[in-house]
């Protein structure tokens, strides 16, 4: 291995932190507050899960920490990539968008696998070329060495043939082939952390697994941190250490997995765990089966953005309100009326009532 590799922190160690994220996007119909007041910390050899629904920012979240939002997204609060043994502590909002240091962060510390596959790779160069280039950038600057690594991430991600494939164009590789691609990619530079968005949505099931495994594995050998994104609650359940909901733009609850599946407070995340599917169901059915639609998030009056959907909505508060943050157990908060002791009363009655 090569010398500039990154020595990892003990398990359970935070390496990032994130607090009161918000990104805020001119449109042209207003100021959409699309990711609006978000924390959360990221700990070295555990996995955070991301979940929600199509829109509630968990994306734009992402792709914040790495600072790839073009220049006229609103940014505000406070991203720190923590100190390791080789590396300094960095306020990641602070940072020039396209300087020398995010560049050194993007893919040695931080390495993420982008929803769109289409994203990672330019049409114009080989993927071999274009992984090793991350490789050369981080790990080493022998070709042959870089060529070796590139090779054994892809043969790790299940690339067959790779040593004929290394030379291919990314239009020569499936939608599939080029997700494994970018996982490669991702992980041949072995990051602190890795943020994996959707990562296998555009996989076959058999290669998701496989995919999923990988990551673990890698997580294992290697301590790396991951924030997973997904819609996919069987997938947070499989790899999650601890999950983040989120809802127009916010974490409406965020627990310890078990307390998610088990105990999860919030009506918003009851019904995703409600839309789970079950053997029997058919795939229409395995959407998210909440009724409504997500309002967008431009001039919203004081309110709790769920009101509208939710079935335990307390009129008179929750369309006047907007909830704060409780912590309602151990790592278990929440943000919802029904659980804020100045509410216990009137709540407690119309619970009843619903009863
Ligand atoms: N580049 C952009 N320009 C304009 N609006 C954007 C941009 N990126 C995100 N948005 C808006 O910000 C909100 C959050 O988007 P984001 O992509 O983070 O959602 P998401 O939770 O990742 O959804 P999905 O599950 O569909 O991937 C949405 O309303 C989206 O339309
Ligand atoms: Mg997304």
């Amino acid at each position: 291995m090569t010398s500039d590799q990154i020595t990892m922190p003990a398990t359970g160690t935070t390496v990032l932190t994130v607090e009161d994220l918000r990104v805020h996007l001119p449109t042209e119909n207003g100021l959409l507050k699309a990711v609006d007041g978000v924390s959360f910390t990221v700990k070295a050899g555990m996995t955070l899960g991301i979940v929600g629904e199509s829109g509630s920012g968990k994306s734009l979240t992402a792709k914040t920490l790495l600072r790839l939002n073009p220049k006229d997204f609103q940014e505000s609060g406070r991203v720190t990539l923590h100190r390791t043994a080789t590396d300094e502590e960095l306020d990641l909002l602070e940072l020039r968008r396209d300087g020398s240091v995010i560049r050194t962060v993007r893919g040695r510390r931080i390495a993420m696998i982008f929803q769109e596959p289409m994203t990672a790779f330019s049409s114009l160069h080989t993927i071999g070329d274009q992984i090793m280039e991350a490789i050369l950038l981080h790990r080493t600057q022998d070709r042959a060495v870089a060529r070796e690594v590139c090779l054994e991430a892809m043969k790790k991600v299940g690339i067959a043939d790779a040593e004929r494939r290394i030379d291919q164009y990314p239009h020569e590789f499936s939608g599939g082939m080029r997700q494994r691609a970018m996982i490669a990619m991702a992980l041949s530079c072995e990051p602190e952390i890795l943020i994996a968005d959707e990562p296998t949505t555009a996989l076959d099931v058999t290669i998701q697994a496989q995919v999923l495994e990988l990551m673990k594995q890698l997580q294992r050998e290697t301590g790396m941190a991951i924030v997973f994104i997904t819609h996919d609650l069987a997938v947070v359940a499989e790899m999650c250490d601890e999950v983040a909901v989120m809802y127009l733009g916010s974490i409406v609850e965020h627990a310890g997995v078990r307390e998610i599946f088990k105990a999860a407070r919030h009506p918003y995340t009851r019904g995703l765990l409600r839309s789970i599917p079950r053997l029997g169901m058919g795939r229409s059915e395995r959407l998210f089966a909440i009724e409504g639609t997500v309002p967008q998030a431009i001039d919203m009056p004081p309110m709790c953005g769920f009101a509208e959907r939710c079935p335990q909505r307390i009129d008179g508060i929750c369309d006047t309100v907007v909830p704060r943050t409780l912590t309602i157990g151990p790592q278990h908060t929440v943000r919802c009326v029904l659980h804020d002791p100045e509410y216990a009363e009137v709540s407690e009655t119309v619970t009843k009532e619903q009863a």
